[in-house]
């Protein structure tokens, strides 16, 4: 359903990717993975539309959507949750999720059944603060926010960076919950997370995939991912 092949991406002059190469079928749940400033926020961005590459192709269930605006590419059911978990800290969870569903026309109560059956705790926070939820339900509304619409392919950077481990316990749930319902592509540099979730998993290093796995066993073993960091 996503096929990204040979793109290069620069910031000005600095070339950051190089040659990227990646599928992505439908259901399945694949992870980047790799230490800062490897690029993997980089080719988030330029799938979401974002940022333009130099050169290459992007296909989405079969259309180039190299130079499609990003919130068009949204519309087309690319949906992405960026790094810096900012939601509207002074509107009411039930308010951040009105702003989202209102430019796809969708029902805000369709909107919130949707949230909820990934993280049913949600329906106690409706009339609090977004500001005042914690990391991981700040993540979790943001994950919420890209399900309204018909998400076909979901782009989630660095889930559980900066949650303590109980936290992370949540997120897990709710990625597990999203499992096979539509296509992930999730940044995370958290091992134990890519080993329990993966059905694949691509390995970044100064802006180059360096290495691609897709056996369950090789990906569950966390020393065999380190190798590649
Ligand atoms: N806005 C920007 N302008 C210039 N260089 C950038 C910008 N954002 C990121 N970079 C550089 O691009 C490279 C990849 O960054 P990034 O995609 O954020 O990596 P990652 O998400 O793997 O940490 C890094 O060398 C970073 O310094
Ligand atoms: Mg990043």
């Amino acid at each position: 359903m996503l096929s990204v092949a040979n793109i290069d991406v620069s910031y000005g002059h600095a070339k950051v990717l190089h040659n990227i190469e990646m599928q992505i079928s439908k259901g399945e749940m694949v992870f980047i993975t790799g230490r800062n400033g490897a690029g993997k926020t980089t080719l988030l961005k330029t799938i979401a539309g974002f940022m333009k590459p130099d050169s290459g192709t992007i296909e989405f269930e079969g259309k180039n959507i190299i130079g499609i605006p990003p919130e068009r590419v949204a519309l087309l059911g690319v949906r992405y949750v960026f790094q810096d978990k900012r939601v509207f800290s002074n509107l009411t969870v039930r308010e951040n999720l009105e702003v989202a569903a209102y430019p796809v026309k969708e029902k805000i109560t369709d909107a919130i059944e949707k949230v909820i059956s990934i993280y049913p705790k949600i329906e106690k926070f409706l009339n609090m603060r977004a500001g005042s939820l914690s990391g991981g339900q700040r993540q979790i509304l943001l994950i919420g926010r890209a399900l309204i619409g018909k998400p076909k392919l979901l782009l989630i950077d660095e889930p559980t960076e900066g949650l303590a481990a109980g936290t992370i316990n949540d997120i897990l749930n709710v990625l597990s919950k999203m499992k096979g319902t539509f296509s992930l592509l999730i940044v995370e540099q958290n091992l134990s997370v890519v080993g329990m979730l993966a059905d694949r998993v691509y390995m970044m290093k100064e802006g180059k995939i360096i290495k691609e796995m897709a056996d369950k066993k090789e990906i569950n073993n966390k020393e065999n991912l380190e190798k590649y960091l």
